[in-house]
């Protein structure tokens, strides 16, 4: 087969094991595996001493979102060139309904937003935040190529929270129609309460930002994950908590999949490597994000979830907000936007962290970063995998080489970053979607506006990727060559 271009030399990691040669494309699509491919007619990419890792699915991502009262910093544009300069190639955010929109316009809405801008495949995960107006209206959405749901069990004064009823309700329906319900668990009247207990013009002067993780405890989250997981349990429809960030929340997780609880869970990249003592910082509000990040107990717990396989996805759950809106606090931390940047730091910090920490294998990482959030969110075998058939998504990364973050260097419109400063490595030098180079030599060079919005097929989301254990099975419908080990 004639290819169109070969990746050449570099240490490629597939499902089925890790091999030095090379990665053919012909179109858009992987086409061969091996030791040394015919180069003949080809364009080549030297990835001599680099890491040829599938591209990234950041799977918890909001982009231009109307959100505490401000609209968060990157659009499809920033946010798009930020993650392909961290090796990202697909993500999938939110379609929030807005008052009296039905699914069909948020979803409608958000193809909007990322039409003509994004750099990277997407789609959406489309959020029901109406229950008695919405439940009628999911089947129609799945017959349009969306499979996975969400609820927020807080967010009433955006006017988004679910109460369990509808929580059940949906959870029935996924399991009726094959699909998933993405659930933000904490847990509303007690967070409320413990947010007004607090909320006193001398406790705001005493503590500023810190009341944010102090009227925030573990139980909060804890309690929340334990109800959804209960509904699913008596509806036996698939659930999957976003976000997870406490080591109780992993408890929960790991007795519910030994039970054979249909759940699965996501940690965020910022709950493993940064912890609660941000807020005696200055600028410790530019932290504030939700749920907030906790305590190193949790942190380390997090790390030991996902080599335990209770935690399946690291994403970000980026919502960017720059230090003009963060200021909108003045010193009142229930008015500060929650959330930070992150879709450009996501590669790098798992690597840096995870692979080069000696926390986890690369082909681990390439599982929690790819494969897993590919088969989870219905969109294997297209995407996550280097594989022969898959799209040609892919991010080469050199193994040592560090940057340091540099907010002003940086694609996000953030202009700060929780993680100023830091050298890190495993920044993209090239980022290959769909066969095309987009990032070359760690600078974006691919066009707004060719991503493609991604349409999924109910029940294809493997059931093995949420069990224990699941961090690094060989999978044998993703063969690699014979002699390509
Ligand atoms: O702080 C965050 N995470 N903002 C985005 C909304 C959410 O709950 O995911
Ligand atoms: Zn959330
Ligand atoms: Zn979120």
């Amino acid at each position: 087969m004639q290819l169109d271009t070969i990746v050449k030399g570099g240490t490629v990691v597939t499902p089925g094991g890790t091999f030095v040669g090379d990665v053919g494309i012909a179109g858009e699509k992987i086409a061969a595996l091996g030791s040394s491919l015919d180069a003949a007619g080809a364009k080549t990419i030297d990835a001599t001493d680099h890491y040829v890792i599938p591209g990234v699915l950041d799977v918890h991502v909001h982009l231009e979102l109307p959100f505490c009262g401000t609209v968060s910093a990157d659009d499809y544009r920033s946010g798009t060139r930020a993650g392909a300069r961290g090796g990202v190639t697909t993500l999938i955010d939110f379609a929030i309904p807005y008052a009296g929109d039905s699914l069909n316009d948020a979803a409608d809405n958000w193809m909007k937003k990322a039409e003509r801008k994004s750099l990277i495949d997407y789609t959406f995960h489309i959020c029901i935040t109406r229950w008695n107006e919405h439940k009628d209206q999911i089947e129609g959405m799945v017959k349009r190529g969306f499979t996975t749901f969400k609820e927020f069990m807080i967010y009433e004064s955006e006017g988004w929270q679910s109460d369990d009823r509808a929580l059940y309700g949906t959870l029935e329906k996924m399991r009726e129609y094959g699909t998933m319900l993405l659930v933000h668990a904490e847990s509303a009247r007690v967070l409320d309460e413990l947010i007004a207990r607090h909320h006193t013009p001398e406790l705001m002067k005493q503590y500023g930002a810190r009341l944010h993780p102090m009227t925030r405890p573990n139980f909060v989250e804890a309690e929340a994950i334990q109800r959804a997981v209960q509904w699913s349990e008596a509806t036996g429809g698939k659930l999957y908590i976003v976000h997870m960030s406490t080591g109780e929340g992993a408890d929960i997780i790991r007795a519910a999949q030994a039970r054979g609880v249909p759940v699965i869970a996501e940690t965020c990249v910022q709950y493993l490597v940064l912890d609660d003592s941000v807020f005696e910082r200055e600028d410790g509000h530019l932290f504030a994000c939700c749920p907030q990040l906790k305590k190193p107990k949790d942190v380390q717990r997090l790390w030991q979830g996902l080599n335990g396989g209770e935690v399946s996805v690291i994403s970000t759950d980026t919502c960017t907000f720059t230090r003009e809106q963060k200021a909108m606090w003045e010193g009142d931390w229930t008015k500060i936007p929650m959330g930070m940047p992150g879709l450009e730091t996501l590669l790098p910090l798992t690597y840096t962290h995870g692979v080069l920490g000696g926390r986890m294998s690369i082909e681990d990482m390439c599982m929690k970063l790819s494969t897993n959030p590919a088969r989870i969110m219905n969109l294997a075998p297209r995407k996550g995998s280097i594989s022969i058939g898959a799209d040609a998504d892919l991010a080469i990364i050199h193994p040592t080489r560090k940057h340091t973050v540099d907010p002003s260097a940086m694609e996000t419109n953030a202009d700060w970053s929780p993680f100023e400063g830091w050298e890190l490595a495993g920044f993209a030098r090239t980022t290959v979607s769909r066969g095309d180079v987009i990032v070359d030599d760690y600078r974006v060079v691919g066009k707004e506006g060719r991503g493609v919005w991604l349409r999924r097929e109910s029940g294809i989301g493997n059931r093995e990727s949420m069990l224990p254990g699941a961090v690094s099975i060989p999978d044998s419908r993703f063969p690699i060559p014979a002699g390509a080990r």
